[in-house]
């Protein structure tokens, strides 16, 4: 099949057609990367919730396979996360080859609805799927109840799972010795805070130099993220085995501060070699994305990024990078001599191949007003910059393109509270640009911003703009990046 469309991610993961939503069941086994998905296998809107699923033994080129746990008349198969067995504690497998375990939200297709936690296994590395005869596995008997992130508590030697009452804003922990009885632990609230309901909630152990392991709760909130729509929300905290206690926080922290990055997961047991947690997200807004105008497919993923986390100023601080792999997408380097930029001048890097790329910049300094990168197809832009008056970082696609009538906040600016720029300690921006997509990293992935972006003509220019500021750019360095292979 062609993917050679004009807004068709080209190192992004998509699904040939159709709909998809969350990443699910994000998983490593025998080196292969497990990536399933909300999919609707029937059409371009949410609905008739599936999983689907994709294979990659690099996390760069995707071969899709069947749908997974396909809907069925019972339940659609909400979002929710995969474990590999490896001692069998569920009683699944029948040979020595380690079982796969879903956990997921089924959601009963009446018109009450009713969602409760589920479970289905694969004995054949997730190429066929057997749902659980006595589903579900965890059930209150609640409307809304979703979104189980299971994984393996080493230190209790226990399962435990994750997952949200989203409308009380609560995420709950549950234990279990064998994914099929689960017992609560306990519950995790940030009652007066925020609007949004919550949903997709991840729990991911990270390392901090010099002080060791630290938890990092992750839930995604509907509304109230500062780019006006949602995105994900972390608090930082110990957890035991039996409880997540934050630690206080001066301010509210968010993952990413673009528009475009919803319902992240983490990978379940990565190979021993990976030296960091690697988590990916839906590259997309529920609020707009039904009104994209992609076709056949709807909604990508954003790159695989590897996390860290450092202490900066008394807080811990998300570091989020690429995932390494994708360096070997990278095909010619140009690099580009420093510069000086009076008030309203232009400098154009690039005119030619500017489809996908990325760029590396330092911003030395900008006094005054703003300076940005641009992205340009004629009177089509997308500004990537510094505004010095707000010390923010931003990017701006009120003019990139296409933007759907129907939600009046898709067209503006995102930005993110950053450091000033200086000449000894200058600003590092790496920017990532696919066909339909930026993805920012500021000062070694410190803040992030994602956002889709849909021009309408070919892209035509890349250039440095200052407008009312005086910025000095370092050297910079553009590679053009080849297209990932998707099967
Ligand atoms: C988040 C979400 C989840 C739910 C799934 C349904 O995007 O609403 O809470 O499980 O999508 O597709």
């Amino acid at each position: 099949m062609s993917r050679n469309q004009p807004l068709r991610p080209q190192f992004h993961f998509s699904t040939h057609r159709h709909w998809i939503n969350d990443p699910n069941g994000l998983v490593w086994l025998e080196g292969e990367y497990h990536l399933f998905y909300q999919y609707n296998p029937f059409g371009d809107q949410w609905g008739h919730m599936s999983w689907g699923h994709a294979v990659s033994t690099d996390l760069v080129s995707w071969t899709e396979l069947e749908v997974a746990i396909p809907e069925d008349e019972r339940v659609s198969i909400y979002s929710g996360s995969v474990v590999v067995d490896h001692h069998n504690t569920s009683g699944f497998a029948t040979g020595p080859s380690p079982v796969l375990v879903a956990i997921y939200t089924g959601c009963l297709r009446r018109p009450e609805g009713g969602q409760a936690q589920e479970l289905a296994y694969s004995l054949d590395r997730g190429r066929s799927w057997v749902k659980y005869p006595d589903n579900p596995v965890l059930d209150l008997g609640l409307r809304d109840f979703r979104d189980p992130k299971v994984l393996w508590h080493e230190a209790t030697r226990q399962w435990v799972m994750v997952v949200v009452l989203p409308d009380e804003r609560k995420a709950l922990f549950y234990g279990s010795p064998n994914l099929r009885q689960w017992h609560l632990l306990s519950e995790f609230d940030a009652p007066l805070e925020g609007q949004g309901i919550w949903e997709c909630p991840d729990l991911i152990e990270l390392n901090v130099e010099a002080e060791g392991a630290v938890w990092m709760l992750k839930v995604d909130v509907l509304a109230g993220h500062p780019s006006g729509g949602s995105g994900a929300r972390i608090f930082w905290g110990q957890f035991d085995g039996t409880r997540f206690v934050a630690q206080p926080s001066e301010t509210v922290q968010w993952a990413d501060l673009g528009s475009d990055f919803y319902a992240a997961l983490s990978f379940n047991h990565l190979p021993t070699h990976a030296p960091h947690p690697v988590w990916l997200a839906w590259m997309n807004c529920h609020r707009y994305a039904k009104f994209l105008p992609t076709h056949p497919w709807r909604g990508s993923m954003t790159l695989p990024r590897e996390m860290r986390v450092r202490r900066q100023q008394g807080q811990l601080v998300l570091c989020q990078w690429p995932h390494p792999a994708l360096q070997q997408l990278r095909r010619h380097a140009t690099h580009h001599p420093g510069i000086c930029l009076a008030p309203k001048q232009e400098h154009i890097l690039e005119t030619q191949d500017l489809d996908t790329f990325e760029i590396r910049l330092q911003l030395e300094s900008c006094v005054g007003g703003e300076c940005a990168v641009i992205l340009s197809s004629g009177s089509e832009f997308t500004a990537i910059g510094y505004d010095a008056q707000r010390a923010q970082v931003f990017i701006d696609r009120t003019h990139a393109g296409f933007s759907p009538a129907e939600d009046r906040l898709y067209a503006g600016r995102r930005s993110a509270p950053c450091r000033v720029p200086s000449a000894s300690h200058p600003l590092g921006l790496q920017v990532w640009v696919d066909r339909s997509s930026v993805e920012v990293f500021v000062d070694d992935g410190h803040t992030v911003l994602s956002e889709q972006i849909l021009p309408t003509r070919k892209r035509q220019a890349l250039s440095l703009r200052c407008s009312n500021a005086q910025a000095t750019w370092g050297p910079s360095e553009i590679w053009r990046l080849a297209p990932a292979q998707f099967a």
